[in-house]
């Protein structure tokens, strides 16, 4: 096998086919206790990291906003009351487990005007160019087996002058944070994913794949390469999280 057959599935290394298969299995496993885990894991810090991509989206009354790899809905549900009803929210994702909990989750709150639900692959966006003002995001990216390919499927659905939100896991900026952080990835993540969903496999894939995802400046190139302006991140909880943002020229 050669190197680009392959690829990472957190620090494992897989053929580049089977990656898809991997996660797809973690997200059909994890889906149901989603929303629990992830206020559990991060104290529910997630909520204020989600708050943030909000306030930089700048989406007004009207706007078109596509959320890639949505899951169970955050996101989609703040931009559903920001866009109102003369604008769209499409929440879309691959793993249809995690698509069924985010529209159950956003009907139940009432949200039916101006939200689909689309389950579809970043790398591979079935839609027109020019179709949207703000495309995010959020913990999506490190699992996507080609990322740049997913970028340049992004910059071709975004109008010019939208914006590409990505929010990720990303590199700490001190050694001390970085040594706790790592604990707690390895140690205390993968025991929580037992007690809670019976899967530890999950939450030890979670800690792996952060760890293999680009830093910060990498990722940055990255967006540069693929086309966008304006590249710019903003370290959240001491570089744990970073918001990425690029504009399409
Ligand atoms: C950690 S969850 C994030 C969910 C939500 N955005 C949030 O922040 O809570 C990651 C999501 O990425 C989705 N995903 C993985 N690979 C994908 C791909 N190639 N295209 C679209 N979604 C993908 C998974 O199915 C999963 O729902």
């Amino acid at each position: 096998m050669t190197k680009q057959d392959t690829t990472h599935f957190g620090f494992e290394e897989v053929a580049t086919d089977e990656k898809a298969h991997r996660v797809a299995d973690v997200f059909h496993s994890v889906a149901g206790k989603y929303d629990l885990m992830n206020d559990l894991m991060s104290g529910g810090v997630h909520r204020l990291w989600k708050r943030f991509t909000i306030e930089l989206s700048a989406v007004r009354p009207g706007h078109k906003v596509l959320d890639i790899a949505g899951g169970t809905g955050d996101l989609a549900y703040k931009f559903s009351k920001l866009v109102g009803d003369e604008g769209q929210v499409i929440l879309s994702d691959i793993n249809s487990s995690m698509l069924n909990v985010g529209r159950d989750r956003l009907i139940d709150r009432g949200v039916n005007q101006n939200v689909q639900y689309v389950q579809l692959d970043a790398q591979h966006i079935p839609f027109d160019d020019n179709s949207f003002d703000c495309v995010t995001i959020a913990f999506g990216l490190r699992n996507v087996t080609d990322k740049d390919l997913a970028l340049r499927s992004i910059l071709r659905v975004l109008k010019p002058g939208g914006r590409l939100l990505v929010l990720e896991f990303s590199k700490p900026k001190n050694k001390l944070l970085e040594k706790v952080y790592d604990e707690y990835s390895f140690r205390l993540l993968p025991f929580m994913g037992k007690l809670i969903t019976d899967d530890a496999d999950s939450y030890r894939y979670l800690a792996e794949s952060i760890r293999m995802h680009p830093d910060q400046k990498t990722l940055q190139g990255m967006m540069d390469e693929a086309g966008f302006t304006n590249t710019e991140y903003h370290n959240m909880t001491g570089g744990i999280v970073a918001l990425h943002k690029g504009i399409k020229p």
